[in-house]
């Protein structure tokens, strides 16, 4: 990539946070932080068709890098007029007119593109929401959603870097939304009312019977388009929850019949890859009254041991656990499904982990190389996008690969 031998990926990721970029508001011809932060997710090539046309910044003394609220360090002039022109005079293809083309569906549920924050801390306000579906996300698969308290450690993640420090793995020991039941209802409904042709995912985890219907039922009531049941989370601090039941194919169905008795929306199970096989469980969720699967939450683990402590990352008052591992380093094999036939059993089915989390040439093609098994379903995105802001754009110009031969298997 041309703009990474400009700048460390690792003092990227600040442009990739920075809210409101001052470079932006001081420029008034282009968008210069919009175009910085394409390069970040490695989209370069988006990044360059950004520009109106001619080089704004020919002639121009560069205000935005005085406005930088890290003055001096990113050489925007110079790193666009490269974009400008050394990528742009290379590509083959226009950014297409039409958005439409990326219309898909999710168990009868239509989505305007099949991109979805996954449930985590990225989904888990109505700000983080309204954010993500201004940005151009089709919907999103809430925060988890329990009736029970939820008492956060804190720092609670921790990642692995890469040569060049970009982040290759992310563990993290988070729970679920501690937002009550009643306010994250409340957040549905205003989210509807202000986005109703956003997909709503409602995320939820019971501890009983009577808690997974109750829970089903009340999201459905609060506007929620489908229900995901959280059977792998790996980081519930007690015990007989998330991951655990993901393990026990006997609970998934009892679990997943009690949402059913719930609700008429659709149900997504969502499974735990830490078995040797995902298909008992999965054969378990359709025996309840599933519409699909959601495949995978996060890998348990343990990383960055202290070698005098023997306690790994992320270190809370000298004690850690084992976390959920995801991020780039994870790569989802969907061939036993594929193989088992278990797509005309399974419609629909997402895969969060495996597709990565900086939306980019790279990871689409691996999404796409797995269509064969469940044509063009929705994929999502939580590590790396806390703050993230891929544009429509964005998501135009991979489209046009969705139909390059390529992908279109
Ligand atoms: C900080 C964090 C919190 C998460 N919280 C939840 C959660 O509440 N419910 C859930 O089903 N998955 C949760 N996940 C798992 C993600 O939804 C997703 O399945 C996983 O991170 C893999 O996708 P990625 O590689 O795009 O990060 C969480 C992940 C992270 C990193
Ligand atoms: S160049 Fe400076 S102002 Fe612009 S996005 Fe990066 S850090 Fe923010
Ligand atoms: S140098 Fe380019 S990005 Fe910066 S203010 Fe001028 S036109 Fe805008």
């Amino acid at each position: 990539m041309l703009i990474e031998r400009m700048i460390r990926r690792s003092d990227m990721i600040r442009c990739a946070l920075c809210a409101d970029a001052p470079c932006t508001a001081a420029c008034g011809r282009c968008d210069p932080a919009g175009i910085l932060r394409s390069v970040w997710f490695d989209n370069e090539k988006v990044a360059a068709l950004r520009f109106p046309g001619a080089n704004p910044c020919v002639n121009c003394d560069a205000p935005c890098e005085r406005a930088c609220v890290r003055e001096g360090e990113v050489p925007i002039r110079t790193m666009l007029t490269r974009l400008h022109d050394e990528v742009r005079p290379l590509l083959e293809e226009a950014l297409p007119k039409d958005e439409k083309l990326l219309r898909t569906e999710l168990c009868g549920v239509p989505l305007e593109n099949p991109f979805l924050l996954s449930s985590s801390v990225v989904a888990s306000t109505y700000d983080m929401c309204a954010r993500a579906f201004e940005a151009g996300w089709a919907g999103a698969a809430f925060k988890t959603i329990c009736a029970f308290d939820i008492r956060e450690a804190s720092p609670r993640f921790s990642a692995i870097t890469g040569d060049n420090g970009s982040i290759v793995g992310f563990k993290n020991i988070e729970q679920l939304s501690d937002h009550s039941v009643a306010e994250n209802m409340e957040i549905f409904r205003r989210l509807k009312e202000t986005y109703p042709t956003k997909f709503i995912l409602a995320s939820i985890m019971g501890r009983n019977v009577a808690e997974w219907e109750e829970l089903a039922r009340l999201c459905e009531e609060n506007r929620a388009d489908a229900i995901e049941l959280n059977f792998s989370c790996p980081n519930m601090a007690d015990g007989g929850l998330g991951s655990d039941i993901g393990q026990v194919p006997e609970l998934v169905e009892r679990f997943t019949a009690a949402a059913r008795r719930g609700t008429k929306l659709p149900i997504l199970a969502k499974l735990t890859p830490n078995v040797a096989s995902m298909i008992p469980a999965a054969q378990a969720a359709k025996r309840g009254g599933a519409d699909g699967i959601a495949a995978i939450n996060t890998i348990k683990s343990v990383i960055g041991v202290n070698p005098h402590t023997y306690v790994s990352a992320p270190a809370v008052h000298g004690r850690s656990a084992v976390g959920g591992y995801s991020g780039g380093a994870v790569r989802f094999r969907c061939g036993s499904l594929r193989n088992s036939g278990k797509r005309r059993t399974f419609p629909a089915c997402m895969f969060p982990a495996w597709a990565g989390s900086r939306p980019g040439w790279t990871r689409w093609n691996s999404f796409c190389s797995a269509r064969g098994a469940f044509r063009s379903r929705p994929r999502s995105c939580s590590t790396d996008t806390a703050s993230s802001t891929i544009s429509s754009r964005d998501f135009c110009t991979i489209s046009k690969k969705r139909d390059s031969k390529t992908c279109g298997r």
